[in-house]
């Protein structure tokens, strides 16, 4: 018979799950009970405040459905998956463009374009022009990659908080030329609060947080042999530049619009010149932290 104290019961726990068979399910609850354990240890956490834990937890999973993963987004406001994020970018091998969170938003089958053709097709606001190259790590032009591009309109909106699924608006997916270039045209897009209407935003609001993600343009960028890029560029001039709600804004992923901009296919609008850098596939995991809600109940295929 054990006789289990606050700092036993966690050496218990680990000899009960010491026999489990998958060496990486066994590495990563053996750190999770210690690490939990040591955190209830820490701030001494009482039978209630437990019990309020088990009902924020509860509630976060009342919020998910088959369009909304309020547990993603719990994640993300815990810095977590910016840290999952940083951790994938460190096992590239090569020095790629950093990661940025997916977010929820991102759809698959977003509509084709040309080069150069717009985003924007129910929407309209400041117009502005991207252009620049994928690159491989080595700086040579990646030929044809694929870049998906989302992102809200002039009112902070995305596409499905406004219309019906079927109607997609502010998204494309776009191939680049033969020498890697890409450029289309869009709309200044602007910040948004992530969704505050349940549990998590509960919680930001608790901790006196504004619950605001600065403006930015998703990106999801693709070509064979080639790790796919997750990413997304912030506008340097919106207020929430600094504190993102979500983490995921880093210094090299800010751009500010300009006009005149040299080699701006464009140079009579705003335009923003970025180039992508993929580097090689090296442990073939995918960047997406976050996900298309309505794809969450699917399979994986
Ligand atoms: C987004 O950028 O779309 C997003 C990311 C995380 C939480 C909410 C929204
Ligand atoms: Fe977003």
């Amino acid at each position: 018979m054990q006789d289990l104290d606050q700092y036993t019961v966690t050496d218990a726990t680990l000899a009960q799950m010491a026999q489990t068979p998958n060496p990486r399910l066994r590495e990563i609850m053996d750190a999770a009970v210690r690490h939990l354990h040591a955190f209830a240890r820490e701030v001494s956490l009482t039978p209630a405040e437990w019990l309020a834990g088990m009902k924020f937890l509860t509630a976060v999973g009342h919020a998910c459905t088959p369009f909304r993963q309020e547990f993603i987004l719990l994640s993300d406001v815990l810095g977590l998956s910016s840290l999952v994020n940083a951790m994938h970018d460190a096992r590239a091998g090569e020095d790629g463009t950093q990661t940025s969170l997916l977010g929820p938003f991102y759809r698959e089958a977003a509509p084709s374009h040309a080069l150069g053709e717009s985003i924007a097709g129910l929407s309209s606001g400041e117009e502005m022009v991207l252009f620049g190259n994928v690159l491989d790590a080595a700086g040579r032009g990646v030929p044809h990659a694929s870049v998906q591009v989302w992102q809200t309109n002039a009112e902070g909106l995305y596409d499905l908080q406004l219309h019906e699924p079927e109607q997609m608006d502010m998204r494309g997916c776009f191939a680049c030329d033969g020498s890697g270039a890409y450029h289309f045209r869009t709309i200044r897009p602007r910040g948004y609060m992530i969704p505050m209407d349940g549990p998590v935003g509960g919680l930001v609001q608790a901790q006196r947080r504004h619950g605001y993600r600065p403006a930015h343009i998703h990106f999801l960028i693709g070509a064979p042999g080639h790790r796919e890029l997750v990413t997304a560029l912030y506008l340097a001039d919106d207020a929430h530049i600094d504190s993102d709600t979500v983490f995921g804004v880093s210094q090299a992923l800010v751009v500010r619009p300009s006009l005149d901009l040299a080699g701006s296919p464009r140079p009579d609008l705003a335009s923003i010149r970025y180039d992508f850098r993929l580097s090689r596939t090296a442990d073939g995991g995918s960047g997406r932290v976050g996900a298309d809600p309505s794809k969450i109940l699917e399979p994986a295929p």
